[in-house]
């Protein structure tokens, strides 16, 4: 019956950042598609004092700044419509009831909502207990969803709280927690390479491969993100989301279906299974002049590096080491997995001397450049006995052009109206990720107990982390990076 009904967008913190950036971009793609439900309305709420008409003028300039390629006046004219706005304070109950009044009005009788949490983390309870106290979650005549952007607490014991408290209000299935990593093509694409192939599966283990890497390089640094920044760090910011569910794409089984709970069964199971990290082989960084940006305090010990190694205890992966690195202020912007296989067991060849690595080696690039690259061995013409690496290449650009990529809010937009969590993090894989990350804040935040190494802006990080992986007789790779 939620088919046929009308559906609601109520986007709370409508006139932030992210609604400008993100969210309004990826709708008016979606529109321009034809891929939206029809009969859409969105309501913006927000204590910013806008109405209905200012709002659409804002949300025009935020599209035409932050997504001029796709920005034309007379699709957004009549795009503009869909969009009101209600001023108001989601923590007055007095307000929400007056934005109660009015979505009933401007429906006119049962509609499908979404609420979507675009606010800082310490609203997010109180809107839900505000939602709750109004009854507002009841999906009774149509659908009604609640959407919650990352950090979704800053531990486990502040995940619990958050999770019990949006549970006396929405049911599990009724909330979507994003990550917008898991929506992005690329990492989608993980499951296809792996399950919609069977010639990687054989291979994809302890028998074969030699050690996995996870890469997520940013070149940008904090940018005006101090507040939020100082008190996350890297740790919060980009591991115990991005980066770990990067990791569960690579080391789940093949789940009975891509049913969204067999699938975040395969991916809890991963990070259940996974050894407490050894903090004594985790480097935190800091980039050089974080401390002199804007509302950073002079001693701050916050990471915006990480380098850190995993393992995995199942059949599948024991003893094969997972590293992991991010960081802002890096080198280039490489979002990278690398699985790097074993060498054969015995070489029978001279290599040549511009690769001092003979192992071949899988790099599925996430993200800019997408695609995959294998790196081989080819005997090199004229020689006897001479090989060298060659890389056999795929990208997206060449099958789908620039910019035939969809942005990963497009797609968690178009999940979320059509009731598929998968791409959406479940309660217990949120608070397995805090269970693992925790031990490693606390020791990273001690100072004493770990020390905070310092690297130069555009570089790759500190040396340390090259000393982390070199330990183990391995080096950092990146192979859709040509330097
Ligand atoms: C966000 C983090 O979740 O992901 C940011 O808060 C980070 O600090 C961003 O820059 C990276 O996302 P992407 O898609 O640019 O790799």
């Amino acid at each position: 019956m939620s088919d046929t009904l009308p559906t609601t967008i109520v986007i709370f913190g409508a006139s932030g950042d992210l609604t400008q950036r993100k969210l309004v971009p990826a709708l008016y793609n979606l529109y321009c598609k034809d891929r939206l439900p029809q009969g859409l309305k969105i309501v913006g709420f927000a204590r910013s004092d806008l109405n209905t008409d200012s709002f659409r003028q804002r949300l025009e300039t935020g599209l035409k700044t932050f997504s001029p390629q796709d920005y034309n006046p007379q699709s957004w004219s009549k795009f503009a419509a869909v969009f009101e706005y209600i001023c108001g304070d989601l923590t007055s109950a007095q307000d929400m009831g007056g934005l109660k009044s009015e979505l009933e009005r401007i429906e006119a009788g049962p509609a499908n909502r979404l609420y979507y949490l675009a606010v800082a983390p310490q609203f997010f309870a109180p809107t839900v207990v505000n939602l709750g106290q109004l009854h507002m979650e009841s999906d009774a005549k149509g659908y009604c969803r609640l959407l919650i952007e990352k950090p979704f607490g800053t531990d486990l014991e502040s995940a619990r709280q958050l999770n019990r408290a949006i549970h006396k209000v929405f049911r599990e299935d009724q909330i979507f927690r994003i990550d917008h990593y898991l929506a992005k093509e690329t990492a989608q694409n993980i499951l296809f390479f792996r399950f919609a192939n069977a010639i990687f599966e054989p291979i994809w283990n302890r028998n074969y491969v030699d050690n996995v890497q996870i890469t997520a390089a940013e070149q940008v640094d904090i940018g005006h993100r101090a507040d939020y920044y100082d008190h996350a760090g890297v740790l919060r910011d980009m591991v115990q989301n991005h980066m770990l569910q990067l990791y569960t794409l690579i080391a789940m089984e093949p789940p009975a279906s891509l049913n969204a709970d067999h699938l975040r069964n395969e991916k809890v199971k991963v990070l259940s299974a996974t050894r407490p990290i050894e903090t004594s082989r985790v480097v935190i960084g800091q980039y050089e002049g974080y401390r002199g940006a804007p509302g950073i305090p002079a001693d701050s010990r916050t990471p915006t590096f990480t380098a850190l190694r995993l393992f995995l205890d199942t059949w599948r992966w024991q003893g094969v080491p997972f590293y992991l690195r991010t960081g802002k202020a890096l080198k280039s912007k490489a979002t990278e997995i690398v699985i790097e296989f074993k060498r054969p067991p015995k070489v029978m060849f001279d290599k040549t001397s511009d690769v001092d690595f003979s192992s071949n080696v899988l790099s599925i690039c996430i993200e800019p450049d997408e695609g995959t690259h294998l790196r081989f061995e080819i005997k090199v013409p004229g020689s006897n006995r001479e090989s060298r690496s060659v890389d056999m290449e795929f990208h997206y650009r060449d099958y789908y052009g620039a910019s035939g990529l969809p942005s990963a809010y497009e797609r968690l937009l178009l999940d979320a109206l059509a009731g598929d969590a998968s791409l959406f993090a479940r309660n217990d894989e949120n608070e397995e990720s805090w269970k693992l990350i925790d031990p490693v804040i606390r020791v990273s935040s001690a100072p004493g107990k770990k020390e905070l190494s310092f690297y130069p802006r555009g570089s790759w990080g500190p040396a340390e982390a090259d000393h982390l992986i070199e330990a183990d007789r391995r080096k950092w790779l990146l192979g859709c990076i040509h330097e």
